[in-house]
């Protein structure tokens, strides 16, 4: 039987038609850009057009390199389906991380103040990556709020064999049996909740839900178990399918924050109680009274003055 697509079905199809014609194009300005910087050394291209520092160039002209087997080179099609992964995987997770930091900043404006402090302190309005990690205030509120409000807030996974996962420690099953792993069977499919750990009580003690930047001045022991990539947290994952952006990230967060915290202040132009998530894979601030206006977090911004 033929089930005729429903709208959203629809409108997939059309956003992914839209985003191939976009992605195209990029790839072919592009590479067009990197092939005259390659064969016009002398003149005629100015090196604005071409030395763009931009991920998809980089990617362009690293797959383009001759040092590298023509067997390992990606192909059009395959640079291109690199580019929902950027925007995706690199740009939402990122501005979703960003918003909740602020989200954090503003319910804490406490924290907010001794940050600005900190941030206003440094000796430069245009930090390295080496200045931005040497702020020790900035990474404790980095780090608690991807703890507290981690933009990814599960992961999937299929069983591909009957196995049995392991637990840390023996437990009690519904039947009354003690367990020391948990059954899984060929084709079940695992969802590891990364919240779940994020906020554990018993990892994180009895104020586990509530941003205390100050926590990570002595974090506890136990964490240090925890196979994530960054931080002693799942916020990125671990193993081999690990987040490979998460220094990206981090440096990023932290430079959008840097600027935004030293010049801004943050104060909430809505019922914080109000605030909640919504998305699958991200988490993103929303409004639970106006749920179907989607993302939204809004704000009181105003130029910092001194007192
Ligand atoms: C705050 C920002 C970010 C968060 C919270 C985040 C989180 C994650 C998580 C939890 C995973 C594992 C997903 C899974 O195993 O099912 C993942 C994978 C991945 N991330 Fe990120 N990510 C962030 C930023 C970035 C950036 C900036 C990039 C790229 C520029 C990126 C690229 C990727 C890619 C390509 C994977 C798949 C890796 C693989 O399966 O081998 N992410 N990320």
């Amino acid at each position: 039987m033929y089930l005729q697509p429903d709208e959203r079905t629809k409108t997939i199809r059309e956003a992914h038609v839209v985003m191939r014609r976009i992605g195209t194009e990029l790839v072919r300005d592009k590479k067009a850009a990197v092939m005259r910087e390659l064969n016009d050394q002398n003149g005629g291209v100015e090196k604005k057009d071409v030395l763009g520092r931009d991920l998809l160039s980089l990617l362009i002209k690293a797959n383009m390199a001759t040092n590298i087997p023509d067997n390992q080179r990606l192909t059009d099609e395959e640079v291109l389906a690199q580019i929902p992964t950027f925007l995706v995987a690199g740009h939402e997770t990122t501005s979703t991380a960003a918003a909740w930091c602020l989200y954090a900043l503003a319910r804490n404006p406490r924290a907010q103040q001794k940050l600005r402090e900190e941030l206003l302190n440094a000796q430069t309005e245009f930090p390295s990556a080496d200045e931005l990690a040497a702020l020790p205030y900035l990474d404790n509120v980095v780090r608690e709020s991807l703890r507290l409000h981690a933009p990814v807030a599960f992961m999937l996974r299929g069983a591909e064999q009957d196995d049995v996962i392991p637990t840390s420690e023996p437990f009690v099953d519904r039947n009354g049996e003690t367990q020391n792993g948990i059954r899984v069977g060929k084709g079940n499919r695992v969802i590891m909740s990364i919240l779940a750990l994020n906020h554990s009580t018993e990892i994180w003690g009895d104020d586990a839900l509530e941003f205390r930047p100050e926590r990570w001045e002595s974090p506890p022991a136990d964490i240090s178990n925890i196979p994530g990539v960054w931080g002693h947290m799942l916020t990125f994952s671990g193993g081999p399918h690990a987040c490979i952006g998460f220094r990206f990230s981090v440096a990023e967060l932290k430079a959008l924050i840097f600027t935004l915290v030293r010049a801004l202040t943050f104060e909430f132009a809505a019922d914080p109680e109000d605030v909640t998530s919504v998305g699958m894979f991200t988490q993103r601030p929303a409004l639970r009274s106006e749920v179907k206006k989607g993302t939204q977090l809004p704000f009181f911004i105003r130029p910092y003055v001194p007192a």
